[in-house]
């Protein structure tokens, strides 16, 4: 039995086999994660809300999008308007529209989540950390899959542990970036709830998403 939830980044699977993929993942993961860039945050473009209604048609699990983008309460629109399960903001530019998004998200009857770049302490999310449902904490440098684990960003998924138990709040832990075999064991360390795993962790490891799930599983558990 598997207390930790996994989550595939969609960016990094092979566009070639999506159905393949999706209907392989879909009786074991717990969520789907959905970059969204605009090119100005981070320097690539990804997915899209149009995207998260394709994946959609082939999957009944909850959507998680990650924004990479300068203006985010304009795309907290355009994904409520798909009505993405999980709508996840970027702290660093949430200054002054924090709690408008979070009652935005929550009044469609969809989950709101913060995401820390691995420069972003924990301390700037505090005022609303109490009306979250998600924080995600970015273990690489945003915007491109395979980047370098950056393991001083862990010390901040046991504060966000600390800060839950103490406050008796329910806020999802989430790690993303290098969530590979190489780097499990710190992070099974540091006790996130959820893993997002992406080339370096399952969809490079071969061409063929069964054997690429068995070589993690295996490594794994
Ligand atoms: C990068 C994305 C991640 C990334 C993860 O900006 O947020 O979701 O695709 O891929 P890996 O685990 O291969 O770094
Ligand atoms: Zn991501």
């Amino acid at each position: 039995h598997r207390t930790i939830q996994l989550s595939p980044s969609l960016m990094t699977m092979d566009l070639d086999k999506f159905t393949e993929q999706i209907t392989f993942l879909n009786s074991k993961v717990n969520s789907y994660h959905v970059d969204i860039m605009d090119g100005h945050f981070v320097p690539n473009i990804t997915l899209s809300p149009w995207f998260i209604e394709q994946v959609r048609k082939v999957s009944s699990l909850p959507l998680s999008a990650h924004m990479m983008v300068t203006d985010a309460p304009f795309w907290v629109k355009q994904l409520i308007a798909v009505k993405c399960d999980y709508i996840c903001f970027p702290s660093e530019v949430a200054n002054g529209v924090a709690f408008s998004m979070i009652d935005d998200i929550h009044a469609a009857g969809l989950k709101a989540g913060v995401v820390l770049n691995p420069e972003t302490q924990v301390d700037i999310i505090k005022p609303y950390l109490d009306i979250l449902d998600k924080v995600t904490i970015m273990t690489i440098d945003p915007g491109f899959a395979g980047q370098r684990f950056l393991e001083s960003t862990l010390s901040k998924i046991v504060e966000l542990r600390q800060i839950r138990d103490e406050m008796g709040l329910s806020y999802h832990i989430e790690m993303d970036g290098s969530t590979n075999l190489k780097h499990w064991k710190m992070i099974a360390d540091a006790k996130p709830d959820v893993y997002v795993i992406g080339r370096s962790g399952l969809f490079g490891l071969t061409d063929n998403i069964e054997d690429s799930w068995s070589q993690m599983v295996d490594e794994y558990e």
